[in-house]
């Protein structure tokens, strides 16, 4: 075996050369891989006695792709296409043999080598759009040529990977490997020679393009499908062109303009606001205080306490990751309803084809229903999601206390609720936190985990390897009114329902929140999550907007008619005249002098409020780093993917602006907008939330 960087080492096995990759955590194609792949390719090149080399990977899995940290960086030589190219052309047959997850440039890699294997839990895969980027190392000139542009579209434009199977059966690896890996690639290699196959170098394959030629149809089809799924990102456009240009133009000139548009979607700012998500989501698992190596509680069994809204969706994060889970409810008739929903979301996935009828009775039997809180004894962690009342509350951890077995972890789903007080209640405080799901709780992906006073390290510590293995995004936060998300988000719920007062509707205010790239203004999310949450007939005073469009029965979605107007069954918002007329004539009795608001004080009023907000969170410690903040509005709140996040975007605008503006509107407005002394500081040591993750 010679090193020959670091990170690439060459080994002979008679004829056949393994050129070994090992640059953990994900052996990522960073300047040492680059650079011992060529020169490794050139040392077997000029051994007479290799014959065929077979590039393979150390460690969990083969090249992961470029490595991420060096983006933004100068680009060190030699380049990752460069590199490939050598490979393209080598006149030794080149065979990579991959397990793990062969992902962008890893994938490029294997496209550039002559031959694929792979082991069968091999998945494959070009996320780069999800960094707002496209494979820029001929992955997208390449896997067209190898499969065809209708089958690589998905793949280079979704960024999703697939398996082994449909690797092998779409013909983007030749052969899977089921005993050992390099064993298998040498065996394959020696195949190769034995049966003199041609080079397969997919950069000359014309037949998949040839075909793809006449059929037009395949791009315009694909891009209507992604106007849908991809609304304001720029690069899955990006990569439909690139694999157009795979179709329209020689190999040569299809990988410049891969390049071209590679360059330009890595100097923008979607781009840099996906890089930065990408560490962002893997850094909230980093708790300063918390140890790596605290021991965990082991969470066989779960019992969750109310079998409505969020206690059904809860229940089914569990069963989904095999945990079996007490499901306690006031009354029978409660406990059946709770059932009979969750079984009915169990069935529509079955309809869908997303699992078989065996799954659903497999998941239904791994929850008992019961209407007895004793039997909740033996569980190892109890989630509370009764009404948000905090009497009730109080009353159940108390009897929780007396009836869970010592060491059971107890967490409230509770959204606002003081989570010391509750734990006050029991006689093992250092037990309880929050565990503030989102809703609908098995489809949303964020979970707040509330550190009380007394939490202790492992319980909290347990509370996020749990949330890992229900797939779960957990965001460590501390206890206030709200925790992180909803105290942020509780900002532009009272700027919206002043601007209406002011002068705008909700349609303009809607208009300019879905225009930045929430998935709906929040008038629109009022009528869906219901305006009567928190509101009832007896204490409506009728002093608000909210008020009346209740007492009118204008609850939102369920009632077909809020903010707006819906065809029964339909999710779609049709103006509602009346509303608008009774908004004007409230205002006005109230004394408003009504002007017209520009699209830009509305975004201002709706987005800097949650920024201030956020920096007065992290002042008071209830978040570890600005970058979580925006890891909570990205998954809970619907934030555009590509903006980064509510305190990214804040540092790109510049916090000295986003001060400005708040200090006049603290001026016009009064101290809603009374910036944060974080806020301040930082602008005056001339900082970006940024220095402080
Ligand atoms: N570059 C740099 N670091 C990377 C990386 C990459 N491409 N991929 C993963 N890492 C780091 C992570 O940040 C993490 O670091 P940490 O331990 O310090 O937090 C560590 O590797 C382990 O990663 P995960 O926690 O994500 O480990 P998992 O086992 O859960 O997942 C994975 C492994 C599936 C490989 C996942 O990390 C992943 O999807 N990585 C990104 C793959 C990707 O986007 N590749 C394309 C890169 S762009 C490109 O190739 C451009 C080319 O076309 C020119
Ligand atoms: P819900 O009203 O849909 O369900 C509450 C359930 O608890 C009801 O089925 C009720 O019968 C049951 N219940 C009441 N007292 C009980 C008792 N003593 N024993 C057993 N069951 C009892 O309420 P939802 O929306 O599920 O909210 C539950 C909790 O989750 C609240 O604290 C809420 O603030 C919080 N939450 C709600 C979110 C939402 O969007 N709905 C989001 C995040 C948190």
């Amino acid at each position: 075996m010679v090193a020959i960087t670091e990170a690439v080492s060459l080994e002979k096995q008679g004829e056949i050369a393994l050129l070994w990759i090992d640059n953990p955590p994900v052996n990522a194609l960073g300047h040492p891989v680059r650079k011992g792949m060529a020169d490794g390719i050139t040392m077997a090149m000029n051994d007479d006695d290799i014959k065929a080399i077979v590039v393979i990977c150390k460690g969990r899995t083969f090249c992961a792709g470029a490595d991420i940290r060096e983006f933004g960086k100068p680009p060190l030589e030699p380049h990752l296409p460069d590199v490939l190219n050598t490979f393209d052309q080598c006149s030794k047959p080149i065979i990579a043999a991959i397990h793990g997850t062969a992902f962008g440039g890893g994938l490029e890699t294997a496209l550039s080598s002559h031959f694929r294997v792979a082991v069968p839990s091999a998945q494959f895969g070009l996320p780069e759009v999800k960094l707002g980027l496209l494979p820029g190392a001929g992955g997208t000139q390449r896997l067209p040529r190898l499969i065809g542009p209708e089958k690589a579209l998905p793949m280079v434009a979704t960024g999703n990977p697939i398996r082994a199977d449909k690797a092998l059966k779409e013909g983007v690896i030749d052969e899977i490997v089921a005993g050992d890996l390099a064993e298998g690639a040498i065996a394959f290699a020696q195949k190769v020679l034995a049966e003199k196959r041609p080079m397969r170098r997919v950069s000359t394959m014309t037949e998949k393009i040839d075909e793809a030629r006449n059929k037009p149809e395949i791009f315009a089809d694909y891009r209507k499908q992604l106007a849908k799924t991809a609304r304001g990102f720029e690069a899955p456009e990006a990569c439909v062109k690139a694999v157009e240009a795979a179709v329209h133009k020689p190999f040569a000139e299809g990988l410049k303009y891969e390049r071209e548009l590679f360059q330009q979607l890595m100097s923008g700012s979607q781009s840099a606001a996906q890089r930065y998500y990408f560490f962002a989501e893997r850094e909230v698992a980093k708790i300063p205080d918390i140890p790596k190596d605290t021991p965990l509680i082991d969470i066989k069994k779960v019992g969750v306490i109310g079998a409505g809204t969020m206690g059904g969706g809860i229940t089914m994060n569990f069963v989904n990751a095999g945990i079996p889970v007490t499901l306690v409810e006031a009354k029978q008739e409660f406990l059946d309803r709770g059932l009979g929903v969750i079984k009915k979301n169990y069935d529509i996935s079955a309809s869908k084809g997303k699992m078989t009828a065996d799954d659903v009775s497999a998941r239904m039997g791994l929850i008992k229903g019961t209407t007895h809180m004793e039997d909740l004894a033996d569980v190892d962690l109890v989630i509370e999601a009764v009404f948000e009342n905090m009497d009730l509350k109080k009353e159940i951890f108390s009897k929780l206390d007396a009836i869970c077995k010592p060491g059971a972890i107890l967490a409230t789903n509770t959204s606002y609720l003081n989570v010391d007080e509750i734990a006050a209640m029991t006689q093992r405080p250092e037990y309880v936190l929050g565990l503030h799901f989102f809703s609908p709780a098995n489809v949303m992906r964020l979970l707040e985990v509330v550190r009380a006073a007394k939490t202790s390290i492992p319980v909290l510590a347990t509370a996020m390897a749990i949330a890992k293995k229900i797939k779960k995004i957990a965001v460590m936060v501390g206890v206030c009114h709200g925790f992180a998300g909803n105290r942020m988000f509780s900002q532009r719920r009272r700027e919206s329902e002043k601007l209406i007062l002011e002068g705008a509707l909700p349609a303009q205010v809607d208009k300019v929140v879905y225009d930045f790239g929430f998935p709906m203004g929040p008038f629109q999310l009022y009528d869906l999550i219901g305006n009567d949450l928190g509101w009832s007939k007896e204490t409506s005073t009728g002093d608000s907007i909210r008020d009346l469009i209740c007492e009118q029965g204008r609850f939102g979605l369920k009632a077909s008619k809020g903010y707006y107007n819906y065809d029964p069954g339909s999710r779609v918002p049709k103006p509602a005249p009346e509303v608008d007329q009774l908004i004007v004539e409230f205002s006005e009795k109230k004394g408003y002098k009504r002007r017209g608001i520009s699209d830009e004080e509305i975004l201002q009023r709706c987005i800097y409020p949650i920024i201030n907000e956020g920096a007065k969170i992290l002042e008071e410690k209830i978040a570890v780093r600005p970058s979580d903040l925006d890891v909570i509005w990205i998954n809970g709140y619907g934030w555009p993917l590509y903006r980064g996040g509510p305190m990214f975007y804040a540092d790109l605008v510049g916090l000295d602006k986003v001060l400005d503006v708040m200090k006049k509107f603290q001026a016009e407005h009064g101290d809603d907008f009374k910036p944060a002394a974080l806020l301040e500081k930082l602008v005056k040591e001339g900082k970006k939330f940024a220095s402080l993750n």
